[in-house]
């Protein structure tokens, strides 16, 4: 839903800006394509940026800045201790959320473990709605566990529900009785939440759980990351809320927890991540983490003229036009591929459009990784990068086998302000044109396996000779130069 309507033409989100800095791009012939996904070894994370059409890897830290944001990093204060930039990117904080501390990180995992490091102690357990890769680690490392307690149908492939991110009571009291509340390190919820394709939590939701939550002493944490998304589906989707503010209602959220943390890769349109602390003596303890593991408290390993930058991003981010744009684009693109019969995780959420590519590419054995060969596909059929998020991002079981994703996607995300309606339309094409070619797309097996993490940096190679043959069938298409 955008601002404007149409009463002549074709209904279609609207960009509430204009382009002022521009980066050129290209479009490399199909057959170099083919050679440079060759080189990556069938891996969309090793191919150069140059070489990329349509960069959809991710919205983390490529997020386009505002004139005013850029404006800004000219009145930076350069200091080791004591900026002033820290100071005014505090009180802007403190306006926003109704939290007197800020604890400043490199990016949002530092947040991570420097919560995890205070809060989690081996053995106790941190409850949320889902996981994110990083959030997960930081907890196991220290030798708790998670238990992931999303509703139903947050899992669900193809859905109505406007909130499949909410968390259910009911297994949150289960867990509890089952570990005992005193073994419980936290309730984390995740804005957004990314690994189920950025879908929101309603306000209703947050509220039930953190009142249970404190009612038996356990802190409550917000992962607000993908805090601007979840507040543009709170304003159009949660029927209480529809006649509030978005600043309203980032105040009533804020309310709820304990610790607020992001990543301001996307939260704020910049880069770097902060830890909000309600309570002085948790500060306090938390403090020692900052200066030993990401710098002084006042800049916490962020550049200053990225936090100056952020205190214009945070402001704009209360502007329900700018946070509008990421999600209605995403639903444009969503409805339009649902539409055409490609399988989407639906609703749209935030972040960026997801593929389901379980059924895209039902032919491909789950060990053979569906996602990973369709992501290199779409690289191949177009030059657009999107994120594996299947079984290839998972790590094998300790008797080597595979551990197959619950929810096989591929993610094509959209950077906000970053692209414009005709480039999600070639984007809309392409898919369209390899989901009527799904059966060229072949498996990937493993050529360099990594042991952690082995999507970053693994090399797989084509089962059989199927991308020779996509590329011919494209190229008969579109022609040799496209
Ligand atoms: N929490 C959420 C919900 C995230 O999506 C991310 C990062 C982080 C924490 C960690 O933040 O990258 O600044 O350390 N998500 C990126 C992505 C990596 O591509 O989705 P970070």
């Amino acid at each position: 839903m955008s601002k404007i309507h149409f009463s002549y033409r074709k209904e279609v989100p609207v960009e509430m800006h204009k382009v002022k800095i521009v980066q050129k791009l290209t479009l490399l012939p199909a057959k170099e394509r083919l050679q440079k996904m060759k080189e990556a070894g069938f891996n969309t994370f090793g191919i150069h940026n140059g070489d990329i059409f349509m960069d959809m890897l991710t919205d983390s830290g490529v997020n386009a800045m505002s004139d005013n944001m850029q404006a800004a990093m000219l009145r930076a204060d350069d200091a080791y201790a004591g900026s002033e930039t820290f100071y005014r990117m505090n009180d802007k904080l403190t306006e926003i959320f109704g939290i007197e501390h800020l604890l400043p990180a490199h990016q949002g995992r530092a947040c991570e473990h420097i919560i995890a490091q205070y809060l989690v102690k081996p053995g106790s357990t941190v409850i949320m709605n889902y996981h994110f890769t990083t959030s997960k680690a930081h907890v196991t490392r220290l030798g708790g566990k998670v238990e992931e307690l999303v509703i139903d149908e947050g899992l669900k492939v193809s859905s109505t529900c406007p909130f499949k991110g909410n968390i259910d009571l009911n297994k949150v009291k289960a867990c509890v009785e089952k570990e005992g509340a005193e073994n419980i390190a936290y309730l984390r919820l995740e804005a957004g939440t990314n690994l189920i394709g950025g879908q929101p939590i309603s306000y209703a939701n947050m509220k039930e759980a953190t009142e249970y939550a404190k009612s038996l002493g356990i802190p409550t944490i917000l992962d607000a990351s993908l805090l601007q998304d979840n507040l543009y589906f709170i304003k159009t989707r949660e029927e209480s809320m529809k006649d509030k503010s978005i600043r309203e209602i980032t105040r009533m959220i804020a309310d709820l927890f304990d610790i607020i943390y992001f990543s301001a890769r996307k939260f704020g349109f910049g880069r770097g991540g902060g830890i909000l602390v309600r309570d002085d003596s948790m500060y306090t303890e938390m403090e020692d983490y900052i200066t030993m593991f990401e710098g002084f408290l006042t800049y916490g390993g962020m550049s200053v003229k990225e936090m100056e930058a952020l205190i214009i991003g945070f402001e704009e981010t209360m502007d329900f036009d700018t946070i509008a744009h990421g999600p209605s684009f995403i639903n444009y693109c969503v409805n339009e591929l649902v539409d055409l019969g490609v399988p989407m995780i639906t609703p749209a959420g935030g972040l960026g459009a997801h593929i389901d590519a379980k059924s895209f590419v039902d032919h491909i054995k789950a060990e053979e990784y569906p996602a990973g060969s369709l992501v290199a596909a779409l690289y191949l059929c177009g030059g657009i990068r999107g994120m594996e998020r299947g079984t290839l991002s998972e790590e094998r079981n300790p008797d080597g086998s595979e551990r197959i994703a619950s929810v096989e996607m591929v993610r094509l995300a959209l950077p906000r302000r970053v692209f414009t309606l005709s480039q999600i339309e070639y984007v809309i094409d392409r898919v369209k044109w390899l989901y009527d070619h799904r059966h060229m797309i072949g498996g990937l097996r493993f050529v360099h396996e990594p042991k952690t993490l082995r999507f970053f940096t693994g090399k797989l190679e084509p089962v059989s000779d199927w991308p020779e043959k996509l590329i011919e069938a494209y190229i008969k298409d579109f022609g040799e130069d496209q």
